[in-house]
């Protein structure tokens, strides 16, 4: 696939469907067979509980955008800003919360499309750097983070379902 650019999009309280679509998809096509049955289905339960998710869409704390090619979406990012961070790093910074890629658009550049984006919310923001947490045991992640200038500053514990995994956290300065 050609590494075209993509067309990014902020998700309106009206795409909180297809939202939920995309983001049950990728979360499956990527850690479904790595994780436990039942920690996934109580995991995705709570992340993608429909009201959850429109209180996170009407939000100013937070924002999801879809990457679109060709009309279809390829791929979606969720920022959050300092008072939805899922950890507190201050008043100057921009958490990824979510970052994925549709499996069919892997290696196609979505993801840089989707990080980009996400600087681009920082520097209108005049933060100073963009974190994020990442699975220790997802290296596909850990290297594109890299590949992108992320160093890794930390750690923290993360609980899906009922497994208490670790993610490493990540950030780059704007
Ligand atoms: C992490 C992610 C957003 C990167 O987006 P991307 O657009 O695929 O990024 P890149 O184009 O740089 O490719 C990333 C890697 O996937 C590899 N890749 C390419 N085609 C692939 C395919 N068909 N299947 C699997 N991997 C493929 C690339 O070679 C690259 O590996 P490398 O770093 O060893 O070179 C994306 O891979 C993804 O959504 N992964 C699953 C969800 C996830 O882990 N999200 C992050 C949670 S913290």
């Amino acid at each position: 696939m050609s590494k075209k650019r993509y067309k990014l999009e902020q998700c309106q309280l009206d795409d909180l469907p297809l939202l939920r679509e995309v983001g049950l998809q990728a979360f499956t096509e990527a850690f479904a067979a790595q994780t436990n049955k039942a920690d996934f289905d109580k995991y995705v339960a709570m992340a993608f509980e429909p009201a959850l998710l429109a209180q996170e869409l009407d939000s100013p704390a937070s924002a999801f955008y879809f990457a679109k090619r060709g009309g279809q979406v390829a791929g979606y990012l969720k920022v959050n800003h300092p008072p939805a961070q899922t950890e507190a790093f201050g008043d100057n910074c921009l958490e990824i919360q979510r970052i994925y890629s549709l499996s069919a658009y892997y290696g196609s550049g979505v993801g840089e499309a989707l990080l980009e984006k996400a600087f681009e919310v920082a520097g209108a923001h005049q933060y100073d750097f963009v974190w994020l947490g990442v699975w220790e045991e997802n290296p596909r992640a850990i290297r594109f983070y890299k590949k992108h200038g992320f160093e890794v500053f930390g750690s923290h514990p993360f609980l899906l379902g009922t497994d208490l995994q670790t993610d490493l956290l990540m950030r780059k300065l704007c």
